[in-house]
Parts: C-alpha cells; structure tokens; sequence
C-alpha cells in the first residue's frame, strides 16, 4: 500500500515536467508546412515600408535582424505604444517555408522620455531562428495567422568579419521642410575628407533644394536614403521631451532610428558615428578618423563606445576677414560653417552632451547621448583629442567674440573643401553662376 502511494507521487513527479515541456514544446517548435502553390502569396506579403502596423494592436515594426550575440534571436526593432501591452507572438518562416512561432519578449528602451509610444525591440527566442528568412509578429499564437500579416525579411543572418565601410554616419530623421543645403554640402564634404564612405539618412520630408543635393549623393553612392514616413502612422513629437513638447513619439522616431542604423550596420561597417545632421565629428591631433581610431583602439583595446563632447559654434558670430564669404554660395540657403569659428567656452556646472562613435557589434541597445545596453567598456575621448564642430543657435548668446574661443579647425581642410563643396552643388544643380 505504501509502495504503491509512493509509486503514485514518482509518476506525478515524471508527469508533471512532461505536460510543462510539451506546452512549451508547443509554443516554441510547432511546424508548419507550406503547401508550395502558396509560396506566392507569401511573397506578396513581404512589407515594402520602413514601418509597419503589427495588426490587431497599437504597436508598430521596423525591421528585423538575427543577433548572433543572444543565441542567434530574432530581434526586431519595433515602436511599442506602452499602455497597450498585450502578448506577442513571432512567426518565422525558413526559405523553405517551414513556419514556428515563439512568444516575444518584449524588451521596452528605458528612454522615452515620457512619451505613449517607444522605441523597443521585440525579440523572439525559438529552435532554428538562424535559418528564419522572415518573421512576422503577431498577436495570435496560431502559426495560420501567418496568412494574413505582413512579412519582415531578416537581415543580419551571416556574421561577417571585413566591413564594406570603415566609417559610416546615421543621421536620424530628416523632417519639415529642413534645407540647410550649405551645412549639409560642406558636412557631407567634410566627412568625406575624414574617411566617411557611407551616410545613412531616415527621410520624412526635407525641403526643395535639400532634396536635389540628396538625390546627388544617393547617385553618387555615399548616401543611403531609408524612408522614415512616421508621420502616416502617429503624431511625431518635434521635441525630445512629451511634458513640454507633447506628441506620440520622441523627436520623429530617433531612437528607433539610431538603433535602426547600428542593427543595419553591424556586418556591414567597422565603426558607426551616431550624430545629427549639423554635426561632425572632428578629430583635432589626427588627421582624419582612421588615424582617430587606429590610436584610440589601440590604447583601449576592451573599448566599442567612444562619446565625444558636442561644442557650440554660435551661427551668430562671424569671422572677420571674409575669406569664405564667397559669391557662389551667396545664393545657396543655409548655414557657411566655414565662417563661424567662434566657439563657446564651457560652462561651469554645466554638462556638454556627447555624441558617439560605436563598433556597433558591441552595443545592443542606444540612447541618443550614450549607449543604454552594450558588450565592452566606454571611453570618453577627452576634448583635445576629438569634439563636435555644432554650427546652431549659441546656446549662450550673451558671450560677445572676445569671450569665445577661435576654433579654426574646419579651415585645415580648406583646399579640398572648397572646390569639392562646389562640385557636389553643380552636380546638384544648385549652382546658377557657371565657373
Ligand atoms: C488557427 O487558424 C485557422 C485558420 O483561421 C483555423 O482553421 C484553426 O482552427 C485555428 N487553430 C487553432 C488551434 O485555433
Ligand atoms: C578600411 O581600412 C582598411 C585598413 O586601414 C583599408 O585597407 C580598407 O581599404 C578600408 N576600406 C574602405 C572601404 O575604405
Ligand atoms: C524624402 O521624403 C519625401 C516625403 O516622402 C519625399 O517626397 C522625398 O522625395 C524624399 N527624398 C529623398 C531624397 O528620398
Ligand atoms: C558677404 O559679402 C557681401 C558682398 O560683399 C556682403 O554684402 C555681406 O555683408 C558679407 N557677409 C558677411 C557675413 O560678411
């Protein structure tokens, strides 16, 4: 009798793990096979957009990429509206159309400053995830919903160890009618004579005269143009806080966008520079960013996220002499960096936000003045070594010339600049006074 009772608990004990691993077995490795007069139609299901609804919720996807770093995930970049949890599921299909689904784990950035909708990512731990083709998110566990939704292609499935590109920016959101054409001639050029060979930009709308510069480099092949419409989907904020600016998402989206760009450029380049389109990073010991960061890594070998100290150039001083206030760009909206070479002195107190330069396989997840999640240490590149040339509105507008610091830099670069800046704006055709 007594045997027989403890027989009795032995198979409870043996049962009870069994059911566990057979309903997660469930959820994690159910198959499907897809009829292949199908096949089409999961073709025609594959989203052309940078954005996508995920349907039957509030939440919003980006695109996806395996991490080879968390057990070869699925993770996709995505907009969560945080009020509205509810349980998602992924659905991953092979080439081959073999289809799973597992639950998403999703993983909400802890900067959002407030606003309904955030930056995320959604990841999906399940068998096989490395050979996934396409994955789709959903808020049904039932591998046939996979028929009606919108299909992500997965990037990022092979590791590479040689880049495309040494050095590539992420300029995040273009929006309104921004056509600061000059600035952005004469950054572009700039990064360029640094060793920048691709710039990634999320367009939402820019202005007439920007747009024909733009369309210039995407020809010329430097520049990647991503399709940003975020306004079709929510009410973008066009501030970066939602107590003082209000709206659905922070600044259009810029924190998805900049993680966007690190996952779109993992195997793809060696280093990222995350910074706005009035930005650049300049290196002041050496002469361009190869040598930068040759040194830089060398010296801190365990390092992958290098902030550099953005510096106000107020668009308000100019320099005296008038070298490079110069008649063919006198019709040409937007800011001469080349002439404000005024640059505010540090405030006691008072903290200058960073920028960065990234090995993007070592951060997981971004803000837009520091990494949130990343592998590896961070180094703070001191002031002398690198910082941001910013042209803008002084920050300090009381300083007279004689209070601010000459900071000349940009002018080192002058005989290439110059001409290489008229080029690119006559194959723009944004010049009207022939040579
Ligand atoms: C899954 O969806 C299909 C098609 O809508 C339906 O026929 C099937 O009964 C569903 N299965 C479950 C387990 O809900
Ligand atoms: C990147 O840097 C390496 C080493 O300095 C160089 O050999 C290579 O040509 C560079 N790649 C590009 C695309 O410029
Ligand atoms: C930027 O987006 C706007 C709005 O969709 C579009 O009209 C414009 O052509 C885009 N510009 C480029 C260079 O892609
Ligand atoms: C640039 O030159 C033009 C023509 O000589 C002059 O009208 C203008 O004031 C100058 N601008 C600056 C900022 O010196």
């Amino acid at each position: 009798m007594e045997k027989a009772h403890f027989n009795f608990v032995l198979l409870l004990l043996l049962v009870i793990p069994c059911v566990l691993l057979i309903s997660k077995f469930y959820v994690d490795t159910f198959t499907f096979k897809q009829p292949s007069a199908q096949s089409s139609f999961i073709a025609n299901r594959f989203s052309l957009n940078s954005i996508t609804a995920i349907k039957h919720s509030k939440h919003l996807m980006v695109s996806a990429f395996i991490d080879h770093r968390i057990n070869k995930a699925i993770r996709v970049i995505s907009i969560i509206k945080r009020d509205s949890l509810q349980p998602l599921y992924c659905i991953y299909c092979n080439d081959d159309h073999t289809c799973r689904t597992a639950e998403a784990e999703v993983q909400i950035h802890s900067d959002h400053f407030g606003f309904p909708y955030a930056a995320s990512d959604v990841l999906c731990h399940g068998a096989h995830t490395q050979d996934a083709a396409f994955v789709s998110i959903s808020t049904s566990r039932n591998i046939s919903a996979i028929y009606s939704e919108d299909l992500l292609p997965i990037k990022n499935t092979v590791i590479r160890e040689s880049f495309k590109f040494n050095f590539s920016v992420c300029i995040s959101n273009l929006f309104g009618s921004y056509n600061n054409v000059l600035q952005f001639v004469q950054t572009m050029e700039m990064y360029k004579l640094l060793g920048v060979q691709h710039v990634v930009i999320y367009n939402t709308s820019c202005g007439p005269d920007l747009e024909k510069l733009l369309q210039h480099y995407k020809k010329e092949g430097i520049l990647e143009i991503v399709p940003w419409p975020i306004d079709h989907f929510l009410n973008p904020s066009k501030g970066w806080n939602f107590v003082e600016h209000g709206g659905d998402l922070h600044y259009y989206g810029q924190l998805v966008t900049l993680n966007e760009c690190i996952y779109r450029n993992m195997y793809q380049s060696k280093y990222v520079l995350l910074n706005d389109i009035d930005e650049i990073i300049m290196p002041y010991k050496h002469a361009n960013l190869p040598l930068l960061m040759e040194d830089l890594q060398q010296e801190h070998r365990d390092v992958g996220v290098f902030p550099i100290e953005n510096h106000i150039f107020p668009k308000t001083q100019f320099e005296e002499t008038g070298r490079f206030n110069r008649s063919k760009w006198r019709g040409i909206p937007g800011i001469n960096i080349m002439v404000h070479i005024y640059r505010e002195p540090d405030r006691k107190n008072v903290f200058n936000p960073r920028k960065m330069i990234i090995n993007p396989r070592s951060v997981t997840q971004t803000s837009v003045h520091s990494t949130l999640q990343q592998y590896g240490n961070v180094y703070y590149v001191p002031f002398d070594v690198s910082h941001i040339v910013h042209v803008r509105i002084p920050l300090q507008g009381h300083l007279t010339k004689e209070q601010l610091h000459n900071d000349k830099r940009v002018w080192d670069f002058e005989h290439k600049l110059v001409p290489n800046v008229d080029k690119a704006l006559q194959s723009s055709n944004l010049l009207k006074i022939p040579d």
